[in-house]
């Protein structure tokens, strides 16, 4: 029996070599996207929450990308690579060399389990204080093909997979999530023994508690919602996970007091951060890093990633904010404006059909409509700098890098190559001639020609 405080230090195993051969897609399974983040990421950031001392992930086929998304996600973790895909257990004996010197427990992780809750992560380990295999488990509501605990009061016996369960055992409806703790030098012993001696001849991480207990050491199971157990391996089961996220997150919403006439319609990402009375209309989409103060109003049809709209703010409809927007207090950004990487500054308009990226607007600056940025010049990306009070004229092409003063004025259609000082007025446009009786004249002239090519039909 083992006798151990709850803190031991944890290493997190996290099991992403597996192929996904169901997803049918090119993209490896840990990178298809939920809730805007990659699966990989929410079982990292489930597991981050057990503050682990080290992390190892499990890597195999597409391990290239998933490595890469994996430094991206938690530098600090070590990929290590299975080269071949011989089961669960064997895929967690590829973490042994990472987890050298490590005196503590780990926790086996799957990158295709998005949803487990640190509530449950948290209890798993506080449950080592009495046994030394944990196994994370659901009553499942279709048994189907996971694999059964066979449970003897609070000791599991064993866990049988799917294929190779008795009639009998097939009934059982308690199942495995594939989650396990144990500490770290016992649970690779145990696997050293395990033989693939089963229907996939393949090693099992789930001959583990069977073989604990040969050698006298205790097993058990906590339970778990199954929903925190869906684990994504086809599609239908990703466009599940999502609507389920997006339905969790809906609720959360409208709890919090945000206003959103038709939450069904509005797309969350995982992190998105949303103040109370802050009005959300219909169809609006959020990518990752949104934070949406209390009292802003995001209008129907728009799309927001990485971007901050503060109090009293109105963005949209049919506004695209882009990462790097960062919306002053009641501002406007109106219909097909797009902002990118740009400050707006404290009740400054761009209402209407404009692009603004790179760049710093002060405050109570009206932008006029279709007026562009011109950030890039084919390789680099240049800084556009408005003051506070200017009027920016509609159609005016900033090609940056270009700065415009306090209180200065832009002309519209003016293509603006230099700095307009503060209260100047920029006039950056050709000079306007009227050739009196010419439109006449023209469009008689080009009559007679259409006319001389029909043969005069039409
Ligand atoms: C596994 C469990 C089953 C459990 C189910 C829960 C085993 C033998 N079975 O079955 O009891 O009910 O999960 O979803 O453990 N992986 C590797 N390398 C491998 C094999 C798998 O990294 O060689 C990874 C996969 O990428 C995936 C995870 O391990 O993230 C689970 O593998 P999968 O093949 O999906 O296991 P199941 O057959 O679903
Ligand atoms: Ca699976």
């Amino acid at each position: 029996m083992a006798e151990l405080t709850a803190q031991r230090p944890i290493a997190l195993i996290v099991l992403a070599a597996g192929q996904g051969t169901r997803m049918n897609s090119e993209l490896p399974k840990p990178l298809h996207k939920l809730a805007g983040a990659p699966l990989i990421a929410h079982a990292l950031a489930a597991g981050a929450s057990l503050e682990p001392s080290r992390v190892v992930v499990v890597t195999g086929h597409g391990a290239d990308a998933v490595e890469k998304a994996v430094a991206d996600l938690m530098p600090e973790a070590v990929c290590v690579r299975q080269a071949e895909q011989l089961g669960t257990g064997h895929a967690v004996m590829q973490a042994r060399t990472a987890l050298a010197g490590f005196d503590g427990d780990v926790i086996v992780l799957y990158a295709d389990t998005p949803f487990v809750a640190p509530e449950t992560l948290a209890a798993m380990r506080l449950a080592r204080a009495r046994h030394d295999i944990i196994v994370l488990g659901f009553r499942a509501a279709d048994p189907g093909r996971y694999g059964r605990l066979v449970l003897n009061g609070d000791q599991l016996d064993r866990i049988v997979e799917a294929d190779d369960a008795s009639p009998e055992e097939k009934s059982i409806t308690t199942c495995n999530s594939g989650l396990m703790v144990a500490d770290s030098e016992t649970i690779l012993s145990l696997l050293a023994e395990v033989e693939p001696t089963n229907a996939a001849g393949e090693y099992y991480l789930t001959d583990v508690p069977a073989l604990a207990r040969q050698r006298g050491l205790s097993a058990t199971a906590i339970l778990c919602d199954e929903w925190e157990t869906l684990g994504i391996n086809a599609r239908p089961e990703l466009v599940a996970a999502e609507a389920a996220f997006q339905a969790r997150k809906r609720a959360e919403m409208l709890d919090v007091g945000v206003a959103m006439p038709a939450p069904e319609t509005v797309h969350f990402a995982f992190d998105t951060v949303v103040g109370r009375d802050a009005e959300i209309e219909q169809n609006v989409v959020f990518g990752p890093g949104v934070t949406v103060e209390s009292g802003a109003r995001i209008r129907a049809f728009s799309h927001l990633e990485g971007c901050h709209v503060s109090a009293g703010a109105v963005v949209g409809p049919y506004a695209r904010l882009r990462p790097g927007a960062e919306i002053g207090n009641d501002a406007r950004i109106g219909n097909f404006v797009e902002i990118k990487a740009a400050e707006i500054g404290e009740g400054t308009k761009v209402n209407h059909l404009s692009y603004i990226g790179d760049a710093t607007l002060g405050d109570g600056t009206n932008v006029g409509a279709g007026t562009v940025t011109c950030n890039y010049d084919g390789v680099m990306k240049h800084h556009t700098t408005i003051g506070k009070g200017v009027f920016i004229g509609s159609d005016t092409m900033l090609v940056a890098p270009v700065t415009v003063g306090d209180h200065a004025m832009t002309a519209s259609g003016s293509v603006i190559t230099q700095d307009v000082p503060e209260g100047a007025l920029a006039l950056g446009r050709a000079k306007q001639v009227n050739k009196t009786g010419l439109a006449v004249k023209l469009m008689d002239r080009l009559r007679a020609m259409k006319a001389a090519r029909t043969g005069n039909k039409g």
